[in-house]
C-alpha cells in the first residue's frame, strides 16, 4: 500500500515536472550526417541531437530542434530566435568573440573529396592551388578553401557540394573530414575519393548566448555527467562504431 502510494506521487511528479520542463530551442543545420540529417520521416537525428537530448534530460530540460541555414545559427542566437546550436560547430576565436562555447564535445578536422578519376592529378591539398573548390557557406572548411586555392563555391548544404563536384563545377569537397567519410561510406559506387592530406586539429562546441551563462553552465554540467554515466559513450559507438 505505502508502496502505491509513494509510485502513485512519484509518477504525479514526474508529470507535473516533465510538463513544467522548459523546452529550449536548439538550431542546426541537418545536412551534416552523421552529426545532423534527417530520417525517411523528415525527423532530425544524428549525434548531435543525441548528445543535446542527453545532456536535456540529465539536466532537467526540453529540447526542440530546429532546421536553419548554418550561417544563420550564430546570429539567430545572438537575436534570441534561438536558445542555442548544436550544429558541429567548430570552436574558433573569432565565433568565440560573438557566442559562447560549451566545453569541446567532439575532435574533428577538415579533408578533401574529389573525383576517383582525378586520384593521380591531386594527390596533396596543394595540387588544388588553383582549383575551384567547394565548400559550405560559413563553415570552416570555406576558410581552409579560401586559403588552398581563393575559388570557393559555397553551398547551403552538403549534397549540393557533391552534386557540384560530380558535375564537374569543382574540383573538391572541402568538409569536415567524419561528414566526408561517412559520405563516401553511403555511397553505392565509388565515384569518390578522399585525399590523404587533412587539416586536423578542430574541437566542436555546443553554442549559446554570452548573455545565458546559466544555460551554458547546464550544458557543460549535463556534458560531464552523461561523460560520467557512460552515454556519451554510448552515443559516439551508436554514431560512429568505435569509441572515442
Ligand atoms: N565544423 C564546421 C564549422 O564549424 C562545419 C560545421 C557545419 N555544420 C553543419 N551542421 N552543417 O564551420
Amino acid at each position: 500500500m505505502k508502496k502505491t502510494l509513494f509510485a502513485a506521487l512519484f509518477a504525479a511528479c514526474a508529470f507535473v515536472s516533465s510538463a513544467n520542463a522548459e523546452k529550449l530551442r536548439f538550431g542546426t543545420e541537418a545536412t551534416f550526417a552523421p552529426f545532423e540529417f534527417t530520417d525517411k520521416e523528415s525527423n532530425i537525428i544524428g549525434y548531435d541531437v543525441d548528445i543535446i537530448k542527453a545532456i536535456a534530460e540529465v539536466e532537467g530540460f526540453e529540447v526542440e530542434i530546429v532546421n536553419l541555414p548554418f550561417d544563420s545559427l550564430v546570429p539567430s542566437v545572438l537575436t534570441s530566435q534561438i536558445d542555442g546550436a548544436i550544429a558541429a560547430m567548430t570552436i574558433t576565436p573569432e565565433r568565440a568573440k560573438q557566442v559562447a562555447f560549451s566545453d569541446p564535445y567532439y575532435k574533428s578536422g577538415i579533408s578533401a573529396v574529389i573525383r576517383k578519376d582525378d586520384v593521380e592529378k591531386y594527390v596533396s591539398l596543394d595540387d588544388l592551388a588553383t582549383q575551384r573548390l567547394c565548400a559550405q557557406i560559413g563553415s570552416t572548411g570555406s576558410n581552409v578553401a579560401t586559403k588552398i586555392s581563393g575559388k570557393v563555391g559555397n553551398y547551403n548544404t552538403v549534397p549540393e557540394e557533391f552534386m557540384e563536384l560530380n558535375a564537374k563545377g569543382c574540383e573538391a569537397v572541402i568538409n569536415d573530414r567524419p561528414v566526408n567519410l561517412y559520405f563516401l561510406k553511403q555511397m553505392k559506387e565509388d565515384a569518390f575519393v578522399e585525399i590523404k592530406e587533412l587539416y586536423n586539429g578542430e574541437d566542436y562546441g555546443i553554442v549559446v548566448n554570452k548573455k545565458n551563462q546559466e544555460l551554458l553552465k547546464k550544458i557543460n554540467s549535463g556534458l560531464a555527467k552523461i561523460k560520467a554515466n557512460g552515454k556519451f559513450k554510448e552515443i559516439h559507438v551508436k554514431w560512429f562504431k568505435v569509441e572515442e
